[in-house]
């Protein structure tokens, strides 16, 4: 591996694949960070002997870069004040509600923002320094919307791609943001700028197309803008799992073995409801409780035979919304306990844990319906582990119109989790399928999951950004084709 500090192929993302993190007697110790990011782009990094440049999960410290697990770390340190401004507050109090349809309200700080700014240089300056001549560097994620701009200032000799791992929002709130034109112009920095969906794409040309008026200088295609006598592409590109590793590990004597005992330490129900999440309210764990319990007073689930469990990430701690959303979970979890639980027998088991991967995948082999409710989520990797882990074609898919994942895997009991009734009914409807029924529909969505892995989303991503295009080249290429129409932009 190169140690030099010059790497052919970087990734920068706000954080490592690891996080820093101290034991009681002060030692260092480095544990595995959360979220879909991580575990969508590990695989595909350690595949290709690449670098990595982000922040290691702690305020103030200073880490050297380091080899772990076979990847390249480089870490970018973040005072305390840093933290609050760029993470806590821009990112995950103005970006993150307002890219999630504003479910929250979004806070608009011009502090937070002059510090994304600066911070953001950061990055980009962490990955200038690393970078060879003429290398690959794929920035990632709303933490770091300046980050291509800023870097092709830097090194115009490098190829960058950007990928969006949350929704791109409808245009309309996109335009509240007071920084929505340096946002827009700093994505324009790539030479390839993605999305998960076409609405993405979309949503992204649409306001390029406003906002940067002026600089746009070219032909209009479906998939590239000419900016600044640059073609800058844009495309959808759904991102998946390591599918074949879940399900060679699911299908392991060791995770079986251990799943038959989830269920044995369960009480043996018949049945077992899953939710597995980070604790974020973009994911609707409250709603899928209220379906529960519902169903419960209802009588048309027992809980003698009936469980629910329910994982979930500690995530974003210090965030007011976060705070309050685990107050309220805890409050409902233990409202249906204390309403339906024999001794030793709570309906509902909450893990307020992040659990080994291991672990993880014999929940996903015990449950026999995953409810998966956000109100909205780019993608949602969760729904396609579970379907990776039913090696057997049992279990059924209870999931979100609003994840970026129901286009791929439309064959799942589709649901709107603002609809409580439509819910109720529908987490009903998965626990009381018939058994053919519920193979077909594993079956297919099997196919889709298995077929389109992480893997091939990186190849195709790579691959677009690796042909770029002239724009002479894509005048030609749109001389010839119909003229846009439905742009409102004119
Ligand atoms: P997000 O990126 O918003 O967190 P995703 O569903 O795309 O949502 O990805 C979440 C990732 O975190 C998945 O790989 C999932 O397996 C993992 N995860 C979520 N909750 C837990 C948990 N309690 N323990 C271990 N891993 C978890
Ligand atoms: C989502 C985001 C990632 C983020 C992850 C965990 O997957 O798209 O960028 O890393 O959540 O959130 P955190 O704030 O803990 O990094």
């Amino acid at each position: 591996m190169d140690h030099s500090g010059v790497s052919e192929f970087i990734v920068v993302a706000n954080r490592l694949p690891f996080d820093l993190a101290f034991a009681e007697d002060g030692t260092r110790a480095w544990k595995r960070s959360p979220g879909g990011l991580v575990t969508a782009l590990e695989p595909m990094l350690r595949a290709r002997d690449g670098a990595w440049v982000g922040w290691p999960g702690v305020a103030d410290a200073e880490v050297e870069p380091l080899e772990r697990d076979g990847l390249l770390l480089y870490p970018v340190c973040l005072s305390g004040a840093e933290v609050a401004d760029y993470y806590e507050g821009f990112s995950n109090a103005t970006l993150w509600p307002l890219y999630h349809d504003a479910v929250v309200r979004p806070i608009f700080d011009r502090n937070w923002w002059n510090t994304y700014a600066r911070i953001n240089d950061r990055f980009a300056r962490a990955a200038a320094n690393v970078a060879a001549r003429g290398a690959t560097v794929w920035v990632q994620d709303y933490q770091l919307q300046l980050v291509p701009a800023a870097l092709r200032r830097l090194r115009p000799d490098l190829r960058i791609g950007f990928f969006l791992h949350i929704p791109f929002p409808p245009t309309e709130l996109f335009v509240q943001l007071p920084w929505r034109t340096q946002i827009v112009e700093g994505l324009l920095g790539a030479d390839l700028v993605g999305f998960h969906t076409a609405g993405g794409v979309r949503n992204f040309r649409w306001l390029a197309n406003r906002l940067a008026h002026g600089k746009i200088n070219g032909p209009r295609a479906h998939s590239a803008i000419v900016y600044q006598d640059r073609v800058v592409k844009v495309g959808a590109f759904p991102i998946s799992i390591d599918s074949g590793t879940l399900d060679r590990l699911a299908r392991s004597a060791a995770v079986r073995e251990r799943a038959a005992k989830i269920r044995a330490e369960l009480g043996n129900p018949k049945r077992i409801v899953l939710g597995v999440d980070r604790l974020d309210y973009t994911k609707g764990i409250n709603q899928r409780l209220i379906a529960f319990h519902e169903l419960l007073a209802e009588r048309r689930i027992d809980p003698n035979d009936t469980v629910m469990v329910q994982l979930a990430t500690p995530s974003r701690e210090r965030i007011e919304h976060y705070k309050k959303l685990r107050a309220e979970i805890e409050q409902t979890v233990g409202r249906i306990n204390g309403e339906f639980a024999r001794v030793g027998y709570p309906p509902v088991h909450y893990l307020h844990q992040s659990l080994p991967r291991d672990e993880l995948i014999a929940f996903f082999v015990a449950a026999d319906v995953m409810l998966v409710t956000p109100l909205r989520d780019g993608m949602n990797l969760v729904a396609k582990e579970y379907v990776a882990c039913k090696y057997n074609l049992s279990g059924a898919l209870v999931l979100s119109e609003f994840a970026g994942a129901a286009i791929e895997l439309n064959q799942a009991f589709l649901v709107n989790p603002h609809d409580l009734d439509g819910l109720r009914n529908t987490l009903y409807e998965a626990l009381t399928v018939p058994s053919e029924e519920g193979r077909r529909r594993m079956r297919a969505l099997r196919r889709q999951v298995l077929s389109h892995d992480v893997d091939r989303w990186a190849r195709s991503f790579l691959s677009d950004l690796d042909s770029s295009v002239a724009p002479d080249a894509l005048l030609e290429a749109t001389s010839n084709s119909s003229p846009e129409i439905n742009d409102p932009i004119e």
